[in-house]
């Protein structure tokens, strides 16, 4: 059977029909139709896949080089995404998956942002827990000349702290010292990447605009990421069991709509590890 891509929206997402688990691996050309597909529409779902998680590492494995720290699943390359910490014992820092993110802004180390990241569906939330996208490649093509031309040289402190501080505001000391201990990492807002295209890196871990004043640049922050991610401009999958979903963590912001600590949610994660800065 031929693959067919249908978009899922006007600005991000597309639905790739024609793939089977079976034949992920043995098909030789889907890594490059998948990559070219991701660069286009940022976001791909997989309906019906039931993707083992061998498979999912393996083929991501194709698409480039996977995360495999350690991820509390016995499968290398795959993580938990649940907020039950007998799951996943980082459980509790999953909460900021609730607002608009990229992931991978304040990482530890140097490492770039991740390339993508492929999440499977195990168990879905009775209510909420559904998976929002927006092109950020698309909020930049969007704006006129002279915003593009007044945000271009702006640079922004992005700190683990301000995407936590959004779900627990009132941290203990504890809690603030670990936020802390994270490096703060200072990126454009603007990221022209390899490729030619820009985007806009916004989401929760947005600090502030270096040299700015501290209100003036919260508003320009929260003004760019609620026009970004206005309604008409965002994808949100409702999930099913043996979903698959991937998305080009360099130009789509996503979150989780959230779902209760009890739910039996759980998505199989696999991360394909970035290979260019923010610059
Ligand atoms: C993630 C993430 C969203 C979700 O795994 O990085 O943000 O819907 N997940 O679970
Ligand atoms: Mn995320």
């Amino acid at each position: 059977m031929t693959i067919t891509i249908d978009e899922l929206s006007d600005t991000v997402g597309a639905e790739v029909r024609g793939v089977w688990a079976e034949t992920l691996l043995t098909d030789e050309s889907l890594p490059e139709v998948v990559l070219d597909a991701l660069e286009e529409h940022g976001v791909l779902v997989f309906r019906d896949l039931h993707l083992d998680p061998r498979t999912q590492v393996e083929f991501c494995r194709k698409l480039g080089e996977v995360d495999t720290s350690p991820g509390h699943h016995p499968v290398p390359g795959i993580y938990r995404v649940s907020l039950d910490t007998s799951k996943n014992s980082s459980a509790s820092y999953l909460r900021a998956t609730f607002d608009w993110h990229i992931d991978g802004c304040t990482p530890e180390d140097d490492a770039y942002p991740q390339k993508a990241t492929m999440l499977s569906a195990r168990a879905v939330a009775p209510s909420g827990g559904e998976t929002e996208f927006a092109s950020t490649y698309r909020a930049f093509d969007d704006l006129g000349t002279a915003e593009r031309d007044h945000l271009t040289p702006l640079r922004v402190v992005h700190t683990l702290e301000a995407s936590q501080r959004l779900v627990t505001p009132e941290p203990t000391p504890e809690q603030l010292e670990a936020w802390r201990r994270r490096p703060a990492k200072e990126h454009p807002l603007v990221w022209t990447h390899k490729s030619g295209r820009r985007s806009l890196v916004l989401g929760a871990s947005t600090d502030h605009i270096v040299g700015m004043e501290p209100e003036r640049s919260r508003a320009l922050l929260d003004d760019l990421l609620r026009r970004c991610t206005a309604p008409e401009r965002v994808y949100r999958h409702e999930w099913a069991v043996g979903d698959t979903v991937i998305w080009d963590n360099r130009g789509v912001i996503h979150r989780a709509a959230p779902y209760p600590v009890d739910s039996p949610r759980e998505m199989l994660r696999t991360t394909v590890l970035g290979e260019e800065p923010i610059e």
